[in-house]
């Protein structure tokens, strides 16, 4: 074995052979850390489980395929015990591949896997805890019911037995919970550090390919980049999934980042309880759930998410400000989009807002980023500016241009339909698109207004 010193930036991954203060990728003061890394010399012989013998085990006949000659088994997705969890994986789990799940400590990471990953008799389910100990692990067993014998727990830290230990017993799923917490020989650094989480995640990539093996990794979300955290990671893997909640609240909304085998952006809402996760199949009830009937300021907009239209309340306050910079703060809109929905206001409407606070929040912790909800945040605004309710079973989209102009958004059907379900009578929407929902059969039971511009809606609005 030749060891080899590098010098790793902690914060980006950028390595160099010598040390500096400030990594040069970067930029970050005091990142670099010395790590020695041995290179297996060719006479050493193959310890099990390394690069080497693992990319023994791969096809030996391999050669480039024409496209057609190429199938995909789509059958061979297995599902969770979970709906929410298969719609975000891109409908189930694929044989061989590597997800990372990321997320706050303490938003139930460890419980999504125990809870919703299931062993058969053929599969079993190798659970590896750096973190906790197997009394731990069981006591959360205990909790979500998960009493399988073919659901076996490791907990261990060394990657070379973990390999080992999988090698011997093919799982049909690996958990690696957390990829902070392990550590490969090969590398001298902390468990923790950028080298280790790459070195480890790039053989369990492989353990993962090679044995067919679903692999899911769990990794902490750290502030500072002073601890790897998955980003470094988020090139490696197939999948990524982050696991979030926001205002404290019970409710967690699991998302694809990165999806080799799906679409992004979907989502999949859950409500942690005493016996673990309860999944929430209809979001939109939950998020409209404790609304204010008849409340100046609010209106409900529809966010796709994905395949799936959520509809969300949106409360704005506007109020006579005493600062020479008057207020402006949002909660889970981007505060640009409200500052230039605020000035197209006051040029286009004439209605003078500046000499305001202005504050705007999604309710139930769902971030809008989506055009389609402009044409809403301007009418909760007017609404709050006029002290004027508006009507609790409408819906508004549409996007707002610079010129006041309301402009065509996307899936407006599908945006209709949902709010149709739920029992909203009225919705206004941009003229253009009204056309193509002429025959949608929703349209019976909801009455469409079609606007041009903010002007028109205004007055549609009655505000
Ligand atoms: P955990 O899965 O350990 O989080 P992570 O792995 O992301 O750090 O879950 C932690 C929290 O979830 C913990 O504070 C307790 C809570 N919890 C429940 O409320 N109900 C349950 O059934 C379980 C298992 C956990
Ligand atoms: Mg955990």
């Amino acid at each position: 074995m030749k060891a080899k010193t590098i010098y790793t930036c902690q914060n980006c991954a950028a390595q160099a052979p010598k040390w500096m203060g400030r990594c040069s990728e970067c930029g970050q003061w005091n990142t670099l850390v010395e790590e020695t890394y041995k290179e297996p010399s060719q006479s050493a012989q193959t310890p099990s489980g390394s690069r080497e013998a693992l990319s023994q085990a791969l096809p030996q006949n391999n050669r480039p395929l024409a496209i057609h000659e190429i199938n995909i088994d789509e059958a061979r997705r297995s599902t969770t015990r979970m709906g929410e969890l298969d719609r975000v994986l891109g409908g189930g789990i694929v044989p061989g591949s590597l997800v990372l799940l990321g997320g706050d400590p303490g938003i139930g990471k460890s419980t999504i896997l125990m809870q919703g990953l299931s062993a058969t008799p053929e599969k079993p389910i190798l659970y590896v805890s750096g973190e906790e100990s197997a009394n731990q692990i069981k006591l959360r067993g205990k909790r979500l019911g998960v009493d399988s014998k073919n659901f076996l727990v490791f907990a261990e830290t060394r990657l070379e037995e973990i390999i080992e230990a999988a090698q011997k017993l093919r799982p049909g799923i690996l958990i690696i919970d957390s990829i902070q917490t392990i550590f490969s020989t090969s590398v001298t650094s902390a468990p923790g550090s950028v080298s280790q989480v790459r070195e480890c995640t790039g053989r369990l990539m492989l353990l993962a390919k090679t044995l067919e093996i679903a692999t899911f990794v769990v990794g902490h979300v750290t502030k500072e980049g002073s601890i790897a955290g998955p980003k470094v990671l988020e090139h490696m893997v197939d999948t990524v999934l982050y696991f979030e909640s926001s205002d404290h609240s019970a409710y967690r909304i699991l998302r694809a980042i990165k999806n080799r085998f799906g679409s992004t952006n979907e989502i999949g809402v859950f409500e942690m309880a005493e016996g673990g996760l309860r999944e929430v199949q209809n979001p939109s009830e939950l998020f409209l759930q404790e609304r204010t009937i008849d409340a100046p300021g609010t209106a409900i907009v529809s966010a796709v998410e994905g395949s799936r239209p959520i509809l969300v309340e949106l409360q704005t306050l506007v109020s006579q400000s005493t600062l020479a910079m008057p207020r402006r703060t949002t909660l889970g809109i981007d505060q640009n989009k409200v500052a230039l929905l605020v000035a197209v206001i006051e040029k286009r409407l004439g209605v003078p807002l500046y000499g305001h606070d202005i504050f705007a929040k999604v309710a139930g912790g769902i971030k809008l980023d989506e055009p389609a909800t402009d044409l809403g945040i301007a009418a909760a605004l007017l609404s709050s500016f006029k002290n004027r309710a508006l009507d609790a079973k409408l819906l508004i989209c549409g996007e707002v241009g610079l010129t006041g102009e309301v402009r065509r958004i996307s899936q407006l059907d599908l945006r209709l339909s949902e709010a149709a379900k739920l029992g909203f009578q009225r919705a206004i929407v941009p003229q253009s698109g009204l056309d193509a929902l002429a025959k949608a059969n929703f349209r019976a039971k909801i009455e469409v207004t079609g606007v041009r511009s903010l002007d028109e809606a205004v007055k549609a609005l009655d505000l």
